[in-house]
């Protein structure tokens, strides 16, 4: 499964069969893991074989069950954007390989004994793993214009890139995201949108980047600094 179809796939998953992750699966998503926190020195930690984030009151009422694996989602104090980028990652290649997911930033209990949050850093949630009972549903998927501001027409790669964006999982799907073409025709900013909870908007700012370049191609664009 290519990325692409990674992207097309992939929605939110709260229940899982009771399947433990296979060790070969488990050393890629490792190695996955390990690569995006020396690339943006992240602190994402895997936690297998874990059910007690996911066994009170809070994961019950967010219809979670059967989980026992994810990545604790750890980082310095305002890396929210990196960890939404380099997090959508894994999540793209675990549905590549076979699992689904679901990004759970307040319905579930925190275990600090599972994983280490250093000094200056963060618990943000985390993305649950495993293989879900269903595929999940897809998030209903509003017009591309919405989320987006031209200075001219709409070159294809923009589009693709948009449409990709717009299958992002986003905190309550609630997609306060804009990505403007500058008039120059290959320069592309992204912002986040006014939302009154906006706790979780950079990391999905992060999200919907990931899913933009993979839909857009790194080749025909670059990030407006
Ligand atoms: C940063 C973030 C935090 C989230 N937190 C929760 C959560 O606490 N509980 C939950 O059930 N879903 C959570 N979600 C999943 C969203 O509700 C879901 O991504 C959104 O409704 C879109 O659906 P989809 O992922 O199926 O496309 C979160 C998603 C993101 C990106």
């Amino acid at each position: 499964m290519t990325l692409e179809e990674a992207i097309k796939a992939r929605h939110s998953v709260r229940q899982y069969k009771n399947q433990s992750i296979d060790k070969t699966t488990i050393a890629l998503l490792q190695a996955a893991v390990d690569d995006a926190n020396r690339s943006a020195s992240l602190h994402m930690q895997l936690v297998i074989d874990e059910p007690e984030a996911f066994a009170g009151g809070l994961a019950k009422y967010g219809k979670f069950s059967g989980v026992s694996n994810y990545i604790a989602l750890v980082c310095r104090h305002g890396d929210d954007e990196q960890l939404g980028y380099y997090g959508e990652r894994i999540v793209l290649l675990a549905q590549s390989l076979g699992l689904n997911s679901c990004w759970v930033g307040l319905t579930f209990k925190k275990q600090p004994s599972r994983y280490t949050i250093s000094s200056g850093e963060v618990m943000r949630g985390v993305i649950a793993l495993g293989y879900g009972a269903t595929q999940g549903v897809q998030h209903p998927v509003k017009p591309i214009s919405q989320f987006c501001k031209l200075n001219g027409s709409m070159p294809d790669w923009f589009r693709n890139g948009m449409e990709a964006a717009v299958l992002a999982p986003t905190a309550m799907n609630m997609q306060r995201f804009e990505f403007e073409l500058l008039p120059d025709g290959h320069t592309v900013v992204a912002r986040t949108r006014f939302a009154l909870i906006s706790n979780y908007l950079k990391t999905d700012l992060g999200i919907v980047k990931c899913h933009f370049e993979i839909g857009a191609g790194t080749d025909n664009f670059v990030w407006s600094k």
